[in-house]
């Protein structure tokens, strides 16, 4: 990473960030130089898509006193930015050849079909080592057809290239791919059945291992952290929380959501079953806020893929809500296999509302325990 700094006539301070701020040194290097007394400063994030939270901290204090400006040249991190309360400025590029090409091409975008788009998956699988080939199709060529239109390109073969040749490019359709929604306390109902039905047995063991898979900017999994906090169940609990998208993971880890909205979330807290105060488990600024630090320190958030992966460890819950229904049946299959293999004995595996374990051949590994809030239990070894 290079910073790089330079004084304009009117004595603002510019600063460069080139690179990315991947490291603690890297992170306090610039917060040292964000941290000198200057008068008015304007910083450029080149290459970043997402901050630490410290950063994300010193900028809204320099905000505050009116003493900086922000520019970005990530999509990513200008829409982060924008959700908790950071103003910046989007200094939007044209990626290499990309204009060029999409001039020379006819306006009627053509029908893409099944075939042309498995290979392009084939391709993306081979270049930069994303596996989607057994994802939803119709989904996935809705989603191709977004960024083309975004990218102002109309013709396949020529997005096609454009994605496989320029990393940026498959950086936003990677994006597109993928559907972070989610909230705190998502289905109450399914988080007040998890504390009445599930954490008592549970709490009859000494140390508790949760995955929730698929876990997006974290909200999830900072909800079962409040609710095994309010049982005393918190201290004897590790929670591994995964995503394949790296940038949620790190909004996760960072736990800074805004502020805006906050009255969906204490109802949500509320018809779970909370027992005290939502609020008390943050740390509030004027437009965002910070999760209590304990609770981040119960949840190990990573970068994974649920796609050809294995069993990571023995949990006795996984939580998988609202991803399945993404894949395929085949791939869908595989990953109930696995999480049958990373599930203790009568461990437990909750999906999202809309999703099922019967058009997957699922029921092999697993069984009814609470069908409306689609939770269920592992089969035993012989069973399966
Ligand atoms: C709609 S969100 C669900 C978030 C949360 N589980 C919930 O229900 O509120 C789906 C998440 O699945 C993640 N995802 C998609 N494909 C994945 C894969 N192959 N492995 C792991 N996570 C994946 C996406 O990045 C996204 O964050």
């Amino acid at each position: 990473m290079n910073i790089n700094i330079h004084y304009d006539g009117k004595g603002i301070r510019h600063m460069a960030i080139i690179g990315e701020l991947d490291t603690r040194e890297k992170i306090q290097q610039l917060l040292s130089h964000m941290e000198q007394n200057i008068e008015e400063t304007h910083i450029t994030f080149f290459d970043s898509s997402i901050l630490h939270w410290s950063i994300i901290e010193k900028l809204y204090a320099l905000q505050k006193h009116k003493r900086s400006r922000v520019f970005v040249l990530k999509p990513y991190l200008y829409a982060y930015l924008s959700k908790i309360g950071i103003r910046s400025y989007y200094v939007a590029q044209e990626p290499e050849g990309c204009k060029k090409e999409s001039e020379v091409t006819t306006r009627n975008s053509k029908a893409l079909y099944a075939q042309q788009v498995m290979d392009f998956l084939t391709a993306i699988y081979d270049q930069y080592g994303y596996d989607y080939t057994q994802y939803q199709i119709d989904s996935i060529m809705r989603r191709i057809k977004l960024c083309m239109l975004k990218e102002n390109i109309q013709s396949f073969e020529v997005f096609k290239r454009v994605v496989l040749e320029n990393e940026e490019v498959f950086e936003r359709l990677f994006l597109d791919f993928s559907i972070n929604i989610t909230d705190f306390f998502r289905d109450p109902e399914v988080f007040a059945a998890i504390r009445d039905k599930i954490l008592p047995y549970l709490d009859s063991f000494h140390h508790i291992k949760i995955w929730c898979a698929g876990c997006s900017t974290g909200q999830e999994a900072y909800s079962l952290a409040i609710m095994l906090d309010e049982l005393n169940m918190l201290n004897k609990t590790q929670i591994y929380a995964t995503d394949i998208n790296p940038f949620v993971v790190e909004e996760a880890e960072n736990g800074l959501y805004p502020l805006a909205g906050i009255e969906n979330n204490i109802r949500n807290y509320r018809n779970a079953k909370g027992s005290k105060s939502f609020m008390k488990y943050f740390k509030v600024k004027e437009t965002y806020m910070e999760i209590d630090v304990r609770l981040k320190k119960s949840i190990l958030f990573f970068q994974h893929s649920l796609v050809n992966s294995g069993s990571i460890n023995e949990f006795q819950l996984i939580l998988c809500r609202n991803v399945l229904i993404y894949f395929s049946p085949d791939l869908q299959k595989n990953i109930l296999k696995n999480f049958y293999c990373s599930l203790n004995q009568n461990g437990f595996l909750i999906l999202g509302k809309r999703e099922g374990i019967l058009n997957n051949g699922g029921h092999q590994y697993f069984c009814n325990y609470d069908p409306e809030n689609r939770m269920f239990r592992r089969r035993a070894l012989k069973e399966a």
